[in-house]
């Protein structure tokens, strides 16, 4: 397969077309951003990291049923995803209070719920990906009411998936983003990534946190957090 011209690049990754137009090379950078972009950092081996542990949650959640764009790894940092039209929102599961839940709401990091809340933000930068809700989302078009009803029964189940999956390798799924993809034929595909630069995992035992929000808040370096969740992940599989 060959790598084609740029098609697009965003803050963590840049997709490329290939000789097949179903499929997409996607190459993992080592950026890290914050705060909408504001807050910009080069970090070695962490695209590395993001690639692998995306492609192990995806063949995961693959396995569990859920249809998702991810093909195959090609390198430490590429692999060939299905090419979709992704939907422009970002769907958030939470099962604990944390990060903006938190500050919007004043209800403290750490709090469970009682059952699991989905939100939608639209992805839109100039806006600062506002929340949506679903009547915002058909007025402006942004999925149909028969997707969104998917939207929601796929993120669920994920996150169902997701919590058993990381609660076997002693890590608490707090929460987490995730976009979608339409097909040609008009089915929906999970798409983009999972990693810890779009979950919050806390350790089950120190509570400390094994994600992005070592970077977002300043407490230290996300390599070896990082790390230690793909070596978790990869032990899992033996
Ligand atoms: P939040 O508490 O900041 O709304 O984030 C909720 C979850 O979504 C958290 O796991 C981080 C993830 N997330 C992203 O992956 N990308 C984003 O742009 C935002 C705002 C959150």
């Amino acid at each position: 397969m060959e790598k084609g011209k740029l098609l697009y690049e965003g803050k963590a990754k840049q997709l490329f077309e290939t000789d097949d137009p179903e499929i997409i090379w996607v190459e993992y950078l080592n950026q890290a951003t914050a705060l909408n972009g504001a807050k910009k950092d080069q970090i070695s081996g962490k695209g590395e990291l993001n690639n692998r542990i995306t492609g192990i949650i995806f063949d995961f959640l693959r396995k569990k049923g859920i249809k998702n764009h991810f093909i195959k790894h090609l390198s430490a940092n590429e692999q060939l995803i299905q090419s979709v039209e992704i939907i422009p929102l970002e769907v958030v599961v939470r099962n604990v209070a944390a990060g903006s839940f938190s500050k919007r709401l004043a209800v403290s990091e750490g709090t469970p719920l009682k059952a699991p809340i989905v939100e939608f933000y639209y992805k839109n930068d100039e806006l600062d990906d506002p929340m949506v809700n679903e009547d915002h989302i058909q007025f402006l078009k942004l999925a149909t009411t028969d997707e969104l009803i998917q939207l929601r029964q796929m993120a669920l189940a994920v996150d169902q998936a997701l919590v058993g999956l990381f609660d076997s390798i002693d890590i608490q799924l707090i929460d987490f983003k995730l976009e979608f993809g339409r097909r040609k034929d008009g089915s929906l595909l999970l798409a983009d990534e999972i990693s810890p630069d779009t979950c919050r995992l806390w350790d089950k035992k120190t509570k400390e946190h094994l994600d992005k929000d070592i970077y977002r808040r300043d407490l230290g370096d996300i390599v070896p957090v990082y790390q230690e969740v793909l070596n978790r992940l990869e032990k899992r599989g033996e």
